[in-house]
């Protein structure tokens, strides 16, 4: 089977007619599969800062439809001001980046919508709108294209038949365009015949492995076992596991990276029980201008998160204090390789020659 075949939607897209983004609510699964249609920049953030559409690459593609249709639907209000319209523009793309803080892929998407907009300057109405909307395509085709090659130069390390992948949160179809990260090798592994045995991480306190990582590889026929994310050291004692997989929020120059919080935790895990730790993202989760993690903004959460959201009954005494990071950076010697759709970089890690973008 291909690995396309695998999949029975994209988890963001853009309407046909351009006025709405159409996401997976993520915050239902994996109860319900129901989509959502986001038709202004209120919207749009409401659904990335709750996590309605969430992992690195899908919220850029997200930022960047909901910029077309914010805009768009600004601009066609009756007596708009069309001066106005370069200031309307910047105004939602920053109220859009101010969604999340972490995943670099947002303020890139963004960046790459605003270029574009400097670029069509002295068009018609028309003209620009169609470029916004081709740009915010091409972040997405971008994506799906990356995933594909991160699959096939991921693969090389799965390289026998039933091997043991433990992964954190969810890197896979949910997170992207297309295929995953973490995930996208797994499946043509899947395709391959190779049967790899995939251990997912519940990822507290939101719960993306359980929810989302365990759903989407059942659906996809993939064997996957659920544990809590205090046993990984049990697990990988146990020598039921060959490989880590992660995906990535951001990556620094220097190759600390930043992803969901307790990668970290399994990275230090590997490195002592001698198992290989790979990172995988697009290079568009690549910040050049981040020295190293110490720049890298972690995003703290409600601490409701911790408290009570998937809980029938809130289980910590009221008042308690709550230390709720959303992600932690994991010190690049600890990461054996970083895959990427231009191949796997290894320590001591370089990103220089790659021509990335830095204007973001
Ligand atoms: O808070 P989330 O669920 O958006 O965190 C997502 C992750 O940490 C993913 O591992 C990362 O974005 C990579 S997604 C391909």
């Amino acid at each position: 089977m291909s690995i396309d075949g695998l999949f029975k939607y994209d988890c963001v897209s853009l309407d046909a007619d351009g006025s709405g983004v159409t996401v997976l609510d993520q915050t239902l699964l994996p109860w319900e599969e129901k989509f959502l249609v986001l038709r202004d920049e209120a919207q749009v953030y409401e659904a990335i800062a709750r996590l309605r559409v969430r992992g690195a690459p899908a919220i850029g593609i997200a930022a960047a439809y909901g910029l077309y249709v914010a805009f768009r639907r600004a601009v066609s209000v009756p007596g708009f001001d069309q001066s106005q319209c370069r200031s309307e523009f910047y105004r939602i793309s920053r109220f859009l980046c101010s969604a999340r803080p972490t995943a670099v892929n947002l303020s890139a998407a963004l960046s790459r919508m605003e270029r574009r907009f400097e670029a069509s300057s002295g068009r018609t109405m028309d003209e620009l709108l169609d470029a916004l909307r081709s740009e915010a395509d091409a972040v997405k085709s971008d994506d799906a294209a990356m995933c594909a090659a991160i699959a096939e130069n991921g693969a090389a390390l799965i390289d026998r038949p039933g091997m043991g992948i433990l992964t954190h949160c969810n890197a896979g179809h949910y997170a992207v365009s297309r295929y995953g990260t973490a995930l996208a090798p797994v499946y043509l592994a899947h395709s391959r015949g190779l049967a790899p045995r995939v251990y997912a991480d519940e990822t507290r306190p939101l719960m993306q492995g359980a929810r989302i990582t365990a759903f989407e590889l059942m659906k996809a026929g993939v064997d996957v076992t659920l544990q809590c994310d205090n046993m990984a050291a049990s697990l990988m004692a146990s020598g039921k596991i060959d490989l880590v997989l992660t995906g990535c929020d951001r990556v620094a120059a220097n190759g600390d990276t930043a992803n969901k919080i307790g990668t970290s935790a399994l990275a230090v895990l590997a490195r002592y029980y001698g198992l290989p730790f790979y990172i995988l993202g697009p290079t568009s989760s690549i910040d050049p201008d981040a020295v190293s993690g110490a720049d890298i903004p972690v995003e703290q959460r409600p601490a409701e998160e911790v408290t009570e959201l998937y809980f029938h009954r809130r289980i910590a005494p009221e008042g308690v204090k709550v230390y709720n990071p959303a992600f932690d950076i994991t010190p690049s010697e600890l990461i054996s390789g970083i895959v990427t759709e231009r191949g796997i970089f290894r320590p001591p890690y370089d990103f220089s020659n790659l021509k990335l973008d830095t204007a973001v």
